[in-house]
């Protein structure tokens, strides 16, 4: 056959099939004589033509996920596909990644080198192993961790020996770090390689971070003390309390009767005595109470305070009791210290108020009386009956 026959035949050819051009199948769909009706290809099949008759396979290293494609799609880097005609890829596994696109063969899928690792599959690289991780192994899906107490510096670490111990006065409670913790204030650790440290005990303290032995611990110094171990300081005695010796975990306690107004007293002898007219009934206060109206105190050191018994006063008779009293004495001369006055009175000598059923054997408590004598009882009644018994 001479060309020029052949190209009168191509030229006949459509009109030899009795067919028009916009009859024909579109690119990805087929007929059994290439026109209308038409269907497409299936997925992992192609037809890049017009007017064909069959689909196409997609060929090794690609694939088609839909029906009716003029193409294929090419696997990415981290799949493979050793088959035609498939309508998806096969993923590099897990521990290894893939080097090229359109991949045929899962020989081309790479393991992860020593001191990287590749958790999923279909992957186009690896992860590097962190600081503080290793991985000495090809192929794998992740990597160890330096122990507690070592901690690695190094990316990519290939090796065990790339953990180091943390040096003494240093911890690391956790696995995978890349460093170690210093010991607070308070504690110390001799030891490399340890995920803790020790405490400073009660008594003591540590002033040094980072410290590496116990002996820089130093014990509580008199006047002070500490109930807690792992501690950078000492608590002061209270007023109210002393601590002679040094290392202490608590103070003594002033006894009742007596008040500390030093802190961080060293000595019992801090401890004052209450003075008259005043009393303490707890240990370690700083204070004393002073005796109420109606009571008084005229000793020193004392832990109550005594009571006016106007049962033993005569009619008219007057005390002068309560703050700052120092005793219960008649009071024939003038008193005129600011406190409290008992007063026995006559029936007839306490008609204002409160006015009780019986007037005897009240008791009147005045405050503030500066010049009151046995003359002006009358007035003192009239002026201000507080109480009565
Ligand atoms: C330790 O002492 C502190 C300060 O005095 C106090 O607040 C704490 O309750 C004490 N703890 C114990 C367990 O005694
Ligand atoms: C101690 O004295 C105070 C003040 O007088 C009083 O409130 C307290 O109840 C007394 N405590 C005891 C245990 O006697």
């Amino acid at each position: 056959m001479s060309s020029t026959t052949l190209y009168v035949l191509l030229f006949l050819l459509p009109l030899w099939h009795g067919v028009n051009a916009r009859d024909l199948c579109p690119p990805g769909s087929v007929s059994s004589n290439g026109a209308e009706p038409c269907r497409d290809c299936p997925a992992g099949r192609y037809q890049p033509y017009a007017g064909k008759k069959s689909c196409l396979s997609c060929p090794k290293g690609t694939y088609q996920n839909y029906g009716g494609r003029s193409s294929c799609y090419t696997c990415p880097q981290g799949d493979y596909q050793p088959e035609t005609g498939k309508t998806s890829c096969r993923e590099c596994p897990s521990g290894s990644f893939g080097r090229w696109e359109r991949a045929t063969s899962a020989a081309t899928c790479k393991k992860c080198a020593p001191g990287a690792y590749q958790p999923y599959g279909g992957r186009s690289s690896c992860y590097t192993c962190n600081q503080g991780d290793f991985q000495p192994k090809a192929g794998q899906t992740s990597c160890f961790e330096c122990p507690p107490g070592s901690y690695g510096r190094k990316e990519g670490a290939t090796s065990r020996a790339t953990c180091k111990k943390c040096v003494p006065g240093t911890y690391q409670p956790y696995g995978g770090r890349s460093s170690c913790y210093t010991c607070n204030q308070g504690d110390y650790q001799p030891k490399a390689g340890k995920a803790s440290c020790f405490e400073c005990p009660a008594g003591s303290y540590g002033r040094k971070e980072g410290a590496t032995s116990r002996a820089t611990c130093k014990k509580c110094a008199p006047g002070t003390y500490q109930n807690y171990s792992g501690r950078s300081s000492c608590y002061t005695c209270n007023q109210g309390d002393f601590q002679p010796k040094a290392g202490q975990k608590s103070c003594f306690e002033c006894p009742p009767g007596s008040y500390g107004k030093k802190e961080g007293a060293t000595s019992k002898a801090t401890c004052k005595k209450c003075a008259p007219g005043t009393y303490q009934n707890y240990s370690g206060r700083s204070s004393c109470y002073t005796c109420n109206q109606g009571d008084y105190q005229p000793k020193a050191g004392k832990t109550t305070a005594l009571n006016v018994r106007p049962d033993r006063m005569e009619t008219g008779q007057v005390q002068l009791v309560g703050r700052h009293a120092k005793s219960a004495r008649p009071a024939t001369a003038n008193p005129t210290v600011e406190g409290a006055l008992a007063i026995r009175c006559a029936e007839e000598d306490c008609h204002s108020r409160p006015p009780k059923a019986r007037h005897l054997d009240s008791v009147v408590f005045m405050s503030g009386a500066s010049e009151v004598g046995t003359n002006s009882l009358r007035r003192v009644f009239d002026g201000g009956c507080m109480a009565s018994r």
